[in-house]
Formats: C-alpha cells, structure tokens, sequence
C-alpha cells in the first residue's frame, strides 16, 4: 500500500510499516492508555492551528521569518514556571533583534510542551558493561540507568500530556500579560549588549532598535495600549514520533469537520520517521496542521519529490516546513540539489535551516557538543544558498534553553571543550545557552543587513 492512495483516518497509520516506536511491554495497557487520553481535552485549538499556517504561508513568501526552539528533549523534571519563562524570554528577545534586521513578522514557534519523544539509532546501548533499552524520551522511559526506569511505560504519555498542559497555560498567561512587551524585551536585549564579552558588536543594532521605539512614541503611538506591541503570539511544536498519543490527540475540528492533531500547533517528522510508506507520513498527510520534515545529507532526490507532493498535495502555503540539517561542511553540497528538486515539484514550502543536527561531534572530555562557528557557518552558507537559488531562506530551528548551561562550545564566552563540564544537564542534543542564542540572532541580524 502507498501512503497516499487509499482513504485517510486518524489510525489508518497503523496499516503501515512504523519505526523509531517503543517496545511496550504490554500492547494491550498501551491500547487503553491511548483511549484515555483521546477522552481527554486538546491541548490546542484548530483555529489557533490555523492561525500559525497563515503566518507560515507569509514566511513561504518571504514575508515573515520563522524562529523555531527549544529543547533537544524536554525533561518532567524541569517543568516549572522559571524554565518556561527563561526560554520564552529569550525567544521572544530574539525576534525583536531578527524582526527589526529582517523588517519581517517572526513567527515565534517553541519546541515545547509536548517534545518529550526522542528517536534512537539503537533500540538498546550498553551502559557500564550492563545492556539497558535506549532513554527514548520522558513520555517513554526514564533517563536513569536501571533496569526498571528504562521499562517503557504509557501511563508517562498521560503525564506528558499533563505537563504540556501546564507548560501550554504558563505560556499563555506569560504572552498574554505584559511581559512580553516590546520595550521590555528590549530593555532585555540592552541588559544582554551591556553585559556580553562581545558587546560592542551588538550596540549598533541594539541602539538603532532603541532609536525605532523612541521614534514610535514622538510620533505619538501609545506603546502602552497596542496589543500587538504588549502581546506575543506563541506558538508550540515538537517531533510527533509516538503515534498512539498522537492519534489519541487528534480531533474533528467542529466548524470545519477537518482533522487537526491538537498535541501541538506544528508537528514535525524526523529524519529517521520521513519514509514515503511509513506510517508517519500516512499519518502527517491527513492531520490539516503545519507540518515539519528534517532533512539530512542521506535524502534521495526522487524520494524527496514524492514526499513534499504527498505531504502538500494542493500545494498550499504554509502547509509544509523543509527543516534541512546537513551540518557546516555539508551545506554547500546538499542543499542546492534539494532546492532545485523542490522547486521542479512546484509545491510551495518554507525552507528553515537547522544548524545544530549536523554539527554534533564528541568532545575530548566525552561531551556531545556543537561548536558556535560551526552553527552560524551553517546558517550563513544556508542564507547564501537560497539567496542564489532564488528561494527564500525562511526561518531558523534551534536547540536552546534559558538557562546558563555549558552545552555548545563558542560563543561570546568561548566556552572550551574542558568548560563544558561546568554546567552540562541535557538529556539528549547539547543546547545553546541564552547568551548564545541571542548572540546567533544578532550575528543573523548583522548577515541579513548587509
Ligand atoms: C531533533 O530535532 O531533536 C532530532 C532528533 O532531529 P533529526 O530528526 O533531524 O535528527
Ligand atoms: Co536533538
């Protein structure tokens, strides 16, 4: 059977070949734990769903510019009102710097609430001598390496759920209120230029950015009653690798009768989910959400054509994200073919650029790392590229957290591979802490000036 011939339902996934899913000890409590969560409210809302795919058809069209990020893995433990909020406050200080340099909307999409399943190459990995099953992400398996909270258990996607719900209403609250209003964040990003080691390099953008506010109230606007200006809009996202929960989430919207999965406004595929007949694409053609596909140096040309035209069959803008990740020195080869290969297929896609998946190595401490110059050669060489193709680079995907972690080496601070043991937490990918992700945006910022 092929993934897009036969009738379309929220389960008809299940008549395909699935990969990356957790070995459930009991496919039966699996089953129920299924039903119970479809017995509970969606997380999100169609309309809100449909909201985001607009602002994504204007980053199709190069009127709006996407910022997608978060962590690598969400952690249970780490869901709390200060985590939330640090990372919310950075993303939201970056599209204040991305904004003005690009003179465009941002789209501010989090990998949050709900980016707690993780693929892996190997469904076991030996720890101490001992074969354990592979940490598969807080909804499947805990990270300890004991035998028993590596067992994967289902009732954690019900706790998943819940947590994303607690995750999703603190984000709503901090969006909603004054705290993410311009001047503030602003105020922020200025805090962050004074006290950066490469400060200097960020004032000009910083201080032209001031200069466009103060300009807004000599001419008179009341920053203070613009909603636009005191409210962000939020929008959250993560891998949907686990089926059951996401069938489970998937709902009949009632005005339009369509089926939106409401784990999260966009959900993307990964690269080792994307197979044309696989199930995750038979499920993905069928929810009416934005959709994301990461794509790695392993793609095949033809493959790719039929994956854009069966995940966008009436080529509508903003439908589809092409989350290429090819790393710093594949770039240059990779991606021009994939343009090119897109482009014949006429389906329209924002082409957003992840830096970080390519670009993992193992430090000489034992680390996974990314280093910061790696990151933003491959953004530069990805902005290069689509600017000579003639196709809009659209957006950004990162992995970054609020915290002060010690995860990618670089940065303002230069962090070394020996500084990495200072404050190294992630679960899974190693992610850019708040200063280095601020410092990429202006860095972006500087690029797209000039
Ligand atoms: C991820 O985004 O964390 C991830 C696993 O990416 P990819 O599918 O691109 O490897
Ligand atoms: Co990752």
């Amino acid at each position: 059977m092929s993934a897009n011939s036969s009738v379309w339902n929220k389960t008809s996934w299940r008549d395909f070949p699935v990969v990356q899913q957790p070995n459930w000890p009991d496919r039966d409590v699996h089953e129920q734990t299924v039903q119970e969560l479809s017995d509970l409210p969606p997380l999100v809302f169609a309309g809100e769903i449909r909201a985001l795919k607009q602002q994504l058809a204007l980053a199709a069209e190069g009127k709006a510019f996407l910022l997608q990020g978060g962590d690598c893995a969400e952690d249970f433990g780490r869901c709390t009102a200060p985590a939330v909020r640090e990372l919310l406050k950075v993303i939201l200080q970056m599209t204040v710097v991305l904004g003005y340099a690009g003179g465009k909307q941002v789209v501010k999409v989090g990998r949050m609430a709900g980016q707690y399943a993780k693929p892996r190459s190997s469904d076991t990995e030996m720890v101490d001598g001992v074969e354990l099953p592979s940490y598969r992400g807080d909804m499947v398996n805990g990270i300890e390496a004991t035998p028993e909270d590596r067992r994967p258990d289902p009732q954690r996607m019900v706790k998943g759920y819940h947590l994303a719900c607690a995750t999703m209403n603190i984000l709503r609250a901090f969006t909603r209120g004054g705290y993410a209003a311009l001047d503030r964040v602003h105020a922020w990003n200025n805090e962050f230029v004074k006290g950066s080691p490469q400060g200097q390099m960020y004032d000009k953008v910083a201080r032209q950015i001031d200069q466009a506010i103060n300009f807004m109230r000599v001419v008179g606007l009341d920053t203070d009653n613009i909603p636009q200006l005191q409210q962000a809009s939020f929008f959250t996202s993560h891998e949907a690798l686990l089926l059951g929960y996401e069938e489970a989430m998937t709902r009949q919207d009632s005005t339009t009768g369509g089926w939106y999965d409401c784990s999260a406004h966009m959900v993307w595929i990964g690269e080792r989910t994307r197979q044309v007949d696989g199930a995750h694409v038979e499920f993905f053609r069928g929810i009416l959400n934005p959709i994301g596909v990461k794509i790695g140096p392993d793609y095949d040309v033809e493959n790719i054509k039929k994956l854009v035209t069966t995940l966008n069959a009436d080529k509508e803008p903003g439908r589809l994200t092409l989350i290429t990740r090819f790393g710093a020195k594949k770039i240059e080869k990779y991606l021009p073919e994939l343009v090119r290969a897109v482009k014949e297929t006429g389906v329209p896609v924002v082409w957003c650029c992840d830096p970080m998946h390519g670009n993992t190595y193992t430090a000489e401490t034992g680390l996974k790392t990314r280093n910061f110059d790696d990151i933003l050669h491959e953004i530069r060489s990805f902005f290069e590229i689509h600017w000579a193709e003639g196709t809009i680079p659209g957006g950004v995907h990162f992995e970054m957290t609020g915290d002060n972690v010690t995860e990618c080496t670089g940065g303002g601070r230069n962090i070394s591979d020996e500084g990495l043991r200072r404050n190294y937490q992630t679960n899974c990918d190693p992610r850019l802490n708040a200063e280095q992700s601020l410092e990429l945006a202006f860095q972006i910022a500087e690029m797209i000036r000039n």
